[in-house]
C-alpha cells in the first residue's frame, strides 16, 4: 500500500479542512518550547564530554547559522537580520571561526563530518572571501568523511559567478534555493522580486559546478495566490527540473514575527484556496516526475533522499529530512540548535550576547533540555512515523522494554478519528499511515506528544497550521 513512484496521489480537501489545526513540524522532540535556561553552557560541555568518552562516538553533522540578508521578505520566519553594513557581516564571520575553534577543540575521539549545513538567513550574502575563509577554518577543525553531504541555502539575488565558484572550491555538493512564487503580484506583495531568469542562472550555474543535488523552494499560501496562479510557478520549476522541491505551507504567525503584519490578512488566499493549491501541487508533482516523501517535500525518484524514504532510512532534524541518521548535530552560530542522543543545546538569540559569550572562549548556549526516558520512547515513535509512515509495536517493544498498548493508551484514543478517517490503519503489529495521512504526518505525531496539552492548555498560539 505505499505509494509506488508513477503512482499520482488523490487529495481530499474536505479532510484536510478537517485536520487543518496548529501544530509542531518535529524537527525535534520535544520541540522547542520545552527547553529551559535551565540546562546552559555548563550542561552542555558536561554532555560533549561525556560523548567523547563514549566507545563508538556519533559521527558529526554540524549546522552554521548565517543570519544576514539583504532585503526583508515580509514572510519570512526564519531568524534573521537586514543588513547592508558588510562590516557588522565580517564582525560575525570572525566570531564564528571563534566558536569553531571552540567546538573542535572540544570534541574529540577522532570523529568525522558526515553531513554539513549553511543555513540562514543567507549563506551567499557573504562575500567569496568570506564564504573560503569560513569553510577552511571549517577544515582546520573538523575532519570530514569522504563522501560527506555539504550543502548551502542560496538565494540568488544578489549573487555572482565568484560566490558560484567559491562555493564549488569550497566543496559544497547539494544546494537549496529560495524562489518562492514566480507570479509579480506576488512577488511585489512579499518584497521579493526574484526573476525566472536570475532563478535559471544560478541553478544553471551550480549544475554546471558539479552540484550534485540542488532543492528549490517554494511556498503556497502568500498573498494573491490562486488556485489558478499557482500553476504557472509550477510548471516553470518542473521545467528546472530540480532534484528536490520543498513547497511550505506560508506560516503567517505575525503574533511571532512582527513584520509579517505588513501582509495584509484580506490578501492572503483562504482556507479553501490554499487546500486547492495544495492538492493541483500534489497531484501535478506525483503524477509527473516526484515522490512525495512526506511534509512539504518531494524528490526525483533517484534522488537518495527518495531512496532513503523507500529504504526505510530516513531521518529528522532541524534541518528536516535527511539521510544520515545517527549523528550528533552541532550547531554553531547565534540562534542554532544541536541535537546530541541525550540533549538538546539552543544558542542565544542576540549578536552581544553571542560575541560576549563566544569572546570569552564560552559555548554560547542559552537554553537546552535533556530527555528523559519517556521523551526518548516518544521522539523514536515519532520520528518512524514522521519518516516511514509505518510503525511496529514489536520493534518499540523489544527496544525499550514496554507493553506497547499499555504504555501509549492515551496516544491510542486520539488516534481513533484518524483511524476512522482512513488515515491511520491499526494492524496487528503495525501502526500504518495511509497515502492520504502522509499529508497529515504532523497530526498523527501529535497524539503521541505528551507535552502538547500542557501547551495547549496554557493557551499560547505556537505553532502554524498542520496543512
Ligand atoms: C532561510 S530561507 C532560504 C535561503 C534564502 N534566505 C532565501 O530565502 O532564498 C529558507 C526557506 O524558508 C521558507 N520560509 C521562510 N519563511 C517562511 C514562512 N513564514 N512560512 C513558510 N516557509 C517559509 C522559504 O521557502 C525559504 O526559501
Ligand atoms: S526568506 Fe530568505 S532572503 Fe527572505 S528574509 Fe527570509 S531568510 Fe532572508
Amino acid at each position: 500500500m505505499t505509494q509506488h513512484k508513477h503512482q499520482p496521489l488523490k487529495v481530499d480537501i474536505d479532510m484536510l479542512k478537517r485536520y487543518d489545526k496548529p501544530g509542531p513540524r518535529y524537527t525535534s522532540y520535544p520541540t522547542a518550547p520545552q527547553f529551559t535556561s535551565e540546562f546552559g553552557a555548563t550542561q552542555f560541555r558536561e554532555e560533549i564530554e561525556r560523548t567523547n568518552r563514549l566507545e563508538n562516538p556519533a559521527d558529526l553533522s554540524l549546522y552554521f547559522h548565517l543570519p544576514f540578508c539583504d532585503t526583508l521578505c515580509y514572510f519570512c520566519g526564519c531568524t534573521m537580520l537586514i543588513t547592508r553594513n558588510r562590516e557588522r557581516i565580517e564582525e560575525y564571520v570572525q566570531y564564528l571561526i571563534k566558536e569553531i575553534e571552540l567546538v573542535g577543540s572540544m570534541i574529540k575521539g577522532g570523529r568525522k563530518v558526515a553531513q554539513l549545513h549553511w543555513g540562514g538567513g543567507t549563506p551567499t550574502y557573504l562575500e567569496p572571501d568570506q564564504i573560503r575563509r569560513l569553510f577552511d577554518a571549517i577544515r582546520s577543525n573538523f575532519e570530514f568523511h569522504g563522501d560527506a553531504e555539504i550543502g548551502v541555502e542560496i538565494d540568488p539575488r544578489g549573487m555572482t559567478d565568484g560566490h558560484l565558484d567559491a562555493l564549488r572550491d569550497v566543496g559544497f555538493n547539494r544546494a537549496s534555493m529560495g524562489v518562492q512564487d514566480f507570479v509579480d503580484k506576488v512577488q511585489e506583495a512579499v518584497n521579493r522580486i526574484q526573476s525566472e531568469e536570475l532563478t535559471r542562472w544560478a541553478f544553471d550555474g551550480l549544475r554546471e559546478r558539479g552540484i550534485e543535488s540542488i532543492n528549490l523552494d517554494l511556498i503556497y499560501g502568500l498573498p494573491y495566490q490562486t488556485e489558478e496562479s499557482f500553476p504557472y510557478t509550477l510548471e516553470r520549476i518542473i521545467d528546472i527540473s530540480p532534484d528536490r522541491l520543498a513547497v511550505f505551507n506560508y506560516a503567517h504567525v505575525p503574533w511571532m514575527k512582527k513584520h509579517q503584519q505588513v501582509i495584509k490578512e484580506e490578501t492572503l488566499p483562504g482556507a479553501e484556496e490554499k487546500l486547492k493549491i495544495l492538492k493541483y501541487t500534489i497531484e501535478r508533482l506525483t503524477s509527473g516526475d516526484y515522490v512525495y516523501i512526506g511534509m512539504d517535500h518531494f524528490a526525483k525518484p533517484d534522488d537518495s533522499l527518495t531512496e532513503a524514504y523507500f529504504n526505510k532510512q530516513l531521518y529528522r532534524n532541524f534541518q528536516g529530512y535527511s539521510t544520515k541518521a545517527g549523528c550528533d548535530l552541532y550547531a554553531l552560530g547565534m540562534s542554532s540548535i544541536s541535537q546530541l542522543n541525550e540533549v538538546y543545546a539552543q544558542s542565544v538569540k542576540e549578536l552581544p550576547e553571542y560575541y560576549s559569550a563566544v569572546g570569552a572562549g564560552e559555548l554560547p548556549t542559552e537554553r537546552g533540555y535533556r530527555l528523559n526516558r519517556d521523551d526518548h520512547i516518544r521522539r523514536h515513535v515519532i520520528t518512524r512515523l514522521m519518516c516511514d509512515f509505518e510503525l511496529s509495536k514489536s520493534d518499540v517493544e523489544a527496544k525499550f522494554d514496554l507493553a506497547f498498548d499499555t504504555y501509549f493508551a492515551d496516544a491510542l484514543r486520539p488516534l481513533e478519528p484518524l483511524v476512522l478517517d482512513r488515515l491511520v490503519e491499526l494492524q496487528d503489529d503495525k501502526i500504518f499511515v495511509t497515502e492520504m495521512g502522509h499529508l497529515l504526518i504532523r497530526n498523527v505525531a501529535m497524539a503521541f506528544d505528551s507535552h502538547l496539552s500542557k501547551m495547549q492548555s496554557e493557551g499560547t498560539p505556537m505553532f502554524s497550521k498542520t496543512v
